[in-house]
């Protein structure tokens, strides 16, 4: 009989409940096709997920700082009006803004278990631990899978359940899916559960651009590390030093992309695809979208999902929402 570990923290893996298309399958639908891009969720291997972390900290990149100032603010409201049993987060990544729904928690002794979902678990665990350590009640039972392959899996339960969505993630799926994405969330709820997402917002786009172009090069790297994820996990080829990071503001669609651009001809082969693919000189595959709000689109795009805005937090230096919601 080993001693039992009190808090020790397992992922609990969630199966999916629609089929989503495999790395292999993306990138033949995806690369090898006319408008060459990837879906993000590519970019959190452990690598990408410590570049992200860096990304936070970068002083162009914003919206983790107002969000979690935001947050803080906000947070013994949430709290008082929620008065969770249970707080899902999905891409929880690192944890740390939901310190301060944690610290109302204590102080209204409101005692939520917390359910961090991302694909990324060691993350989930290693943060887990940090957040069992300062917050003794707590009890952290992460999920583990994709939640674009569909949440009839997630364990829901009777209670008041909190879901989150943060960091302006529902920004990195088009509109179609976003909606969709959201609908799903509101079908899993019950009528006394409610949602908090974090959504960017439009702003000078000098402002926006910097945030993804900061001058260390941190979201470059990031940005090119999606190469050798292909590479190591594709048997591909790719030179990263032929690749450049370029990312850009478009006003007119009011998001973000970001793109790897070829400098030179070049032809990648895949050896689990047992293909090769020919990139052009000045070629770009795009590998990101950041879709930017402003109050009434993120309004509009929760009601067609079928929720109604309970409160709308603001920050204001640099515009970004936290919006409480539950099902109309
Ligand atoms: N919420 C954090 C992290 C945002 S980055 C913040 O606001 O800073 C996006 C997070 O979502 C990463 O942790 C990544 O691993 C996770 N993620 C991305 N795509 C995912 C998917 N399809 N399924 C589950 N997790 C995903
Ligand atoms: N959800 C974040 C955003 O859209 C993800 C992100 C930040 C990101 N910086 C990035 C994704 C750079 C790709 C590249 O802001």
């Amino acid at each position: 009989m080993g001693i039992q570990i009190a808090n020790e923290i397992t992922c609990q893996p969630i199966r999916p409940t629609k089929s989503v298309p495999s790395l292999i399958d993306d990138v033949a639908a995806g690369l090898f096709s006319a408008q060459k891009q990837l879906p993000p969720k590519y970019f959190y291997d452990d690598r990408g997920s410590e570049l992200f972390d860096r990304i936070c900290d970068e002083p162009e990149y914003y919206p983790t700082r107002t969000e979690d100032a935001l947050l803080k603010q906000s947070a013994d409201h949430i709290i008082a009006t929620v008065e969770p049993s249970r707080i899902i987060e999905f891409g929880s990544g690192m944890s740390r803004k939901i310190r301060h729904l944690f610290d109302a928690c204590s102080k209204l002794e409101c005692y939520p278990t917390y359910v961090p979902f991302d694909v990324c678990d060691d993350v989930m665990i290693k943060s887990g631990e940090q957040l069992a350590e300062t917050y003794s009640w707590l009890n952290v039972a992460p999920l583990s899978g994709d939640y674009t392959a569909g949440l009839g899996n997630v364990p829901i339960s009777a209670g008041r359940n909190l879901l989150m969505f943060l960091g302006g993630t529902i920004g990195n799926f088009p509109e179609t899916e976003a909606v969709a994405f959201l609908s799903e969330l509101r079908d899993l709820m019950g009528i006394d559960d409610q949602l908090l997402i974090g959504a960017d917002r439009v702003k000078q786009p000098d402002v926006l651009h910097a945030a993804y172009n900061d001058v260390a090069g941190v979201t470059a790297k990031f940005n090119l590390n999606l190469l050798d994820v292909l590479n190591r996990e594709l048997g591909a080829t790719f030179d990263r030093s032929n690749f450049e990071h370029y990312a850009f503001y478009d006003p007119r669609k009011n998001q973000i992309e970001m793109h790897l651009v070829c400098m030179h001809d070049q032809e990648v082969w895949f050896e689990k695809l047992q293909r090769s693919l020919e990139f052009k000189e000045g070629e770009a595959m795009r590998t990101e979208i950041s879709r930017k709000f402003t109050r009434e689109t993120l309004e509009q795009m929760l009601l067609s999902a079928g929720f109604e805005v309970v409160s709308h937090y603001e920050a204001s230096a640099h515009p970004f929402s936290l919006v409480l919601a539950r099902p109309a």
